[in-house]
């Protein structure tokens, strides 16, 4: 089957008690066994739940992976990812990572006497003299938040591969309709459901999806034991969004290109990152890995002043966090979502005080070009 029908369909049967289409939220902590021993599969709710289990098969599927399972947010996911490692053993990381996942590396797994080198993933020069004999994953999120990096996955995978180490990449930027990692080479693939595969900002989740028999037999049994799961409703939530992903993501995709092209134009915009633009440097790789470009761009306005001006002006736009949704969200990454990390690495990575991010909804894109025309004119 090709990608939509797989998003609608895998993992889900009608059901089985009434014929429910819908896979109903099992919203159940335990299940009656027939006899000692004897039981359908699912014996208590922390260990199996139908409308999870229906998630989980129906994301493996649309990544192209072997088993999913989810766990209660896009951190407790990675964290998940993480218990794959053992104290002593080293990671390499895109730079430019998630500031919550940066978090837990250098402020909780340090702790653990793990070790993570913190790399531009775009150079794999740079990430093959960073690998040493303890390294053992390759942690890698393309494109990057917010400047919109991009990583080769396939040579990425090689690389990997070549020193035994696992490619582990966060496709929460880019959603499995824009890029699936396993089909270049990735042994194991997170996303935060959170964003686009729940789509709608209204259910925070993560998933992991594995390969490898070792990997996939230690993540269930994880998931299990340390309990962070997904709950039935959020389950069926993210169910529901995945049903709808191929069309959204077309959308933001369309959306997101217009809008890039209208502030590439606009003369008081100094820069767009933008993969889906012939200006942007790895263009030609991104033509090679994503299928469309996606919702996620930023631009350059020159001074916190005018980000400032700008960010009060706008009036469909929504002032926030987090990304994915069908709305169109703008945020200032600078005083938002990279407030945390340390001024310098900032500068390094372009995260500037005049630098903006939309995250493109599935709005009439016309509004959208028309609320940031007069937003810029108000700088
Ligand atoms: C790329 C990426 N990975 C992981 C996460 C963490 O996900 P959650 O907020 O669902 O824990 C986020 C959240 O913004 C993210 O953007």
């Amino acid at each position: 089957m090709k990608f939509s029908s797989i998003a609608i369909h895998a993992g889900q049967e009608p059901d089985s008690a009434t014929g429910a289409v819908t896979v109903p939220i099992y919203q159940t902590s335990t299940y009656a066994q027939e006899g000692l021993g004897k039981h359908k599969g699912f014996e208590y709710a922390r260990t199996q739940n139908p409308t999870r289990l229906a998630v989980e098969r129906n994301l493996a599927e649309i990544e192209g992976g072997r088993a999913g399972y989810a766990f209660a947010s896009g951190m407790a996911a990675i964290g998940a990812i993480a218990t794959l490692l053992k104290s002593g053993d080293h990671v390499v990381v895109s730079e430019n990572t998630y500031g919550g996942t940066f978090r837990l590396f250098d402020k909780v797994l340090t702790r653990y006497q793990l070790c993570f080198t913190y790399v531009d993933t775009a150079r794999l020069d740079d990430v093959e003299r960073a690998i040493t004999s303890r390294t053992r994953m390759l942690f890698v999120e393309t494109p990057t938040n917010p400047v919109m990096r991009l990583t080769d996955l396939r040579a990425a995978a090689d690389l990997a591969h070549r020193h035994d180490v696992r490619l582990v990449v966060d496709n929460t930027f880019a959603s499995p309709y824009i890029q699936r990692p396993i089909e270049f080479g990735a042994d194991i693939v997170a996303h935060s459901t959170t964003k686009y595969l729940n789509g709608h900002s209204d259910s925070v989740g993560g998933i992991v999806i594995a390969t490898r028999d070792d990997d996939i037999e230690w993540l269930k049994f994880v998931q299990n034991a340390e309990g962070a799961i997904l709950g039935p409703f959020d389950s069926w939530l993210v169910l529901r969004g995945t049903k709808t992903l191929a069309l959204r993501m077309q959308q933001h995709s369309a959306n997101g290109l217009a809008l890039a092209q209208f502030l590439s134009a606009h003369p008081k915009v100094k820069q767009v990152f933008y993969p889906g633009l012939p200006s942007h440097p790895q263009y030609e790789l991104a033509t090679r890995q994503m299928r469309g470009f996606g919702g996620m761009l930023a631009f350059e306005l020159g001074s916190l002043e005018a980000a400032r001006r700008l960010l009060n002006a706008v009036r469909l736009h929504a002032l926030a966090e987090s990304l994915g949704g069908v709305e169109t969200l703008i945020s200032h990454p600078a005083t938002m979502t990279h407030a945390s990390v340390p001024a310098e690495t900032r500068a390094r990575i372009g995260i500037t005080d005049g630098l903006v991010r939309i995250s493109v909804g599935i709005e009439q894109v016309e509004d959208l070009i028309d609320d940031l025309d007069q937003a810029l004119a108000a700088i």
